[in-house]
């Protein structure tokens, strides 16, 4: 049997609820807890609707706060891993669940599928499903992209979600992700990535599983809705760059399921049509981001940054400018912010955020209008060609190029 967590942060009370009582009524879900930001109107009506809950679903429902566990910003990465100590310390249960507590599209079929694919022997369950072609641009951009340049030969890249919310865990996993210090410090949006890092790492084998209805839930406008998001989750990665942290198991025993099969996907078949004909973020209003935030310290920053690069951004203090901003160039201006991007310098992040939203807007006009099918075989193929370069395969120069 399982628990189910739904982490929340003033997300709609009426969703929430539905949310829950779907999990609290499957019949492998013996527990639901939901994990508050703080004690908003949500946390309330959690707390009074739970009693009714349990005597129509004979399932129990623990509402708590997150506790201030890491280092980081208080955020996402502390309620996800106060919800890994209580299922350890509160119930013998052998699986965690979680979900994004505002998703609209959620049914008992998530649950489902991950028990599914879990009783196949993975110890590690992720969804995955499709997204709009402009949305998912830190999943790609600063995760995918980051693991093939740092950790080619390894699982990561391959990961075609690793920033999801969706997530089976089995009870070893927990075990090693509370054990973990790198871990249980990540209190911010970095936590998807060092829980992917580290399931990889320790080598717990990963099914993810295909949700072809996706993941409807509240989508950004400008791209500066995500910046907190994309410093995080940068920095995490960073951080474990610096670290030197080979995504090889350690010694001792490996998790992988008979067979040595180490990862799994599910095809991506049929996309809705929904989702094929979204456009992820306001792009007028993200243009104009490329010219805001301009000081005199950013321009030595800006000079770390091969000429290419370094022009096509100072062009910005005049004009929006964003065509320098190719796949190869991306690649290029990772590395330099890899060795000296400082998390928590403000002049840096304005660089970071000015360069990601240049290749946002790039990719828009060069890949993502071309439609659904032709960008999503791009942003593999990117992956690919990074991860070659990575391991070594040739000059990038040679082989990476903005074409298919
Ligand atoms: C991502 O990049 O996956 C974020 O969720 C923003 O869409």
């Amino acid at each position: 049997m399982s628990l189910v967590v739904f982490p929340f942060k003033g997300e709609d009370p009426e969703t929430v609820l539905h949310n829950v009582r779907i999990a609290a009524s499957h019949r492998r879900v013996s527990r639901v807890l939901t994990v508050g930001a703080e004690r908003d109107e949500t946390f309330r009506a959690l707390g009074s609707e739970g009693p009714s809950l349990r005597r129509e679903t004979g399932t129990p429902l623990d509402v708590i706060l997150q506790e201030r566990i890491g280092r980081k910003r208080p955020g996402k990465g502390d309620a996800m891993n106060t919800a890994l100590r209580w299922f350890l310390a509160e119930t013998d249960l052998q699986r965690i669940h979680f979900y994004d507590a505002d998703m609209l599209s959620f049914t008992a079929d998530w649950i489902t599928h991950a028990e599914e694919s879990a009783d196949l022997g993975f110890p590690v369950v992720r969804h995955y499903f499709p997204r709009a072609t402009t949305d998912a641009m830190i999943t790609f951009l600063i995760a995918r992209t980051g693991f093939a340049l740092l950790w080619p030969k390894s699982e990561l890249p391959w990961i075609e979600q690793p920033l999801g919310g969706e997530l089976l865990l089995t009870r070893p996993v927990a075990e090693r992700l509370v054990a973990e210090e790198r871990v249980q410090a990540q209190s911010d949006w970095g936590i998807d990535t060092v829980y992917t890092f580290t399931t990889v790492r320790y080598g717990f084998a990963t099914y993810e599983t295909y949700r072809r209805e996706g993941k409807l839930h509240k989508l950004y406008g400008k791209l500066a809705d995500l910046r907190t998001m994309l410093v995080e989750c940068f920095a995490a990665i960073q951080e474990l760059a610096e670290n030197h942290l080979e995504p090889s198991p350690p010694a001792g025993p490996v998790q992988m399921i008979p067979g040595g099969i180490v990862h799994r996907v599910e095809p991506h078949l049929q996309v809705p049509l929904q989702i094929i004909e979204k456009v992820g973020f306001d792009f007028e209003g993200t243009l104009a981001l490329l010219l805001d935030g301009w000081n005199p310290r950013l321009e030595p920053l800006v000079e770390w940054f091969p000429p290419a690069i370094r022009d096509g951004l100072l062009e910005n203090r005049s004009r929006p400018c964003f065509n320098f901003m190719g796949e190869r160039e991306w690649a290029q201006a990772y590395r330099v912010l890899l060795d000296r991007f400082q998390p928590g310098d403000r002049d840096w992040e304005e660089i970071l955020f000015k360069l990601w939203t240049a290749r946002v807007l790039n990719y828009t006009v060069s890949v993502a209008l071309r439609g659904y099918g032709y960008a999503r075989q791009y942003r593999h193929n990117t992956i690919v060609r990074y991860l070659q370069e990575a391991a070594g395969a040739g000059p990038a120069t040679d082989r990476i190029s903005d074409e298919l």
